[in-house]
């Protein structure tokens, strides 16, 4: 496949995609060996998916290692072996993320699920950027580091507030790591989505990928005769990831649409 690619932009780069089993990580990953990303280790609790996926994919460039994001242990190692096993360490993607199946509205707000939920989206994310800014000053700078916001963090909503509220951590997380980063040529920027059918949006609704395509085509004003897809958020990431945006740090870059859910 890479072969066809005539422009390769990640050509013997190294990254890592948590969140990378299912789903948008799942298609980055695919993206990234297709740019001729020399080793892409997906990380993620989902053991069997990972290794299915990085199988397809191919085990000469691809890895699964097991990591919950919630553990910063986990995430340091994950780090670490992957500088010790190729050396390098130029992108990572973190992308894990859940979110309630409870509806999560303000007066009926329950603080366990909250608690899970931030473990991962919010508490995740930090260890992610932490360790992989760790890692790649240690090399002697540069890199990027790219995490999955949503479009709903930039804006309110009546339920799934914890969702949302997470979102609106991580771009503060991009925002304030980019500056802290950028000293060492390390970019931090994210990519915010619309409602896109994966796993993670058909459990959170009870609805089958194509009922999750249906019901959110409208919200977009953009027609291009189909819905927001896992290739389209892949693509975005790709050149967050690549030399292509080389001077774009701390930036939010939208997927959407032009999202307009009224
Ligand atoms: N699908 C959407 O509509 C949409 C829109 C905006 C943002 N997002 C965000 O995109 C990201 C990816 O979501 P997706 O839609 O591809 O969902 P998905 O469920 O298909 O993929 C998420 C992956 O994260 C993994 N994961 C969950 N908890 C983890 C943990 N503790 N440690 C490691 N891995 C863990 C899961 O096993 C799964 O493989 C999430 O951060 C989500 O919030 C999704």
């Amino acid at each position: 496949m890479s072969s066809l690619i005539k422009n390769m932009k990640l050509e013997n780069k190294v990254a890592i995609i948590t969140g990378g089993a299912s789903g948008i990580g799942e298609e980055t990953a695919r993206r990234f060996a297709e740019h001729g990303a020399r080793a892409v280790v997906i990380a993620d609790i989902q053991e069997e998916k990972g290794l299915l996926v990085a199988k397809s994919i191919g085990l000469h460039r691809c890895a699964f290692v097991k990591c919950d994001v919630t553990d910063e242990k986990q995430v340091e190692s994950l780090i670490q072996s992957t500088v010790s096993r190729y050396g390098q360490i130029d992108v990572v993607f973190s992308n894990a993320g859940i979110c309630s199946i409870s509806k999560q509205d303000i007066l009926d707000f329950d603080f366990a699920d909250y608690e899970t939920l931030f473990a991962i989206n919010v508490r995740g994310m930090i260890a992610c950027v932490k360790h992989a800014g760790r890692a790649m000053e240690k090399s002697g700078g540069k890199g990027s580091i790219i995490c999955t916001a949503s479009v709903m963090a930039n804006s309110g909503a009546a339920m799934k507030i914890d969702y949302t509220m997470s979102k609106h951590a991580v771009l503060g997380l991009v925002r304030c790591a980019s500056k802290g980063l950028g000293q060492y040529g390390i970019r931090v920027n994210c990519v915010s989505p619309a409602a896109t059918a994966t796993p993670l949006t058909s459990k959170a609704m009870n609805m089958s990928h194509e009922e999750v395509e249906k019901h959110f085509e409208s919200f977009s004003t953009l027609k291009i005769g189909a819905p927001l897809q896992v290739k389209n958020v892949a693509d975005a990431v790709l050149f967050l990831a690549s030399e292509d945006s080389e001077f774009v740090t701390g930036h939010n870059l939208v997927v959407d649409g032009g999202y307009n859910p009224f």
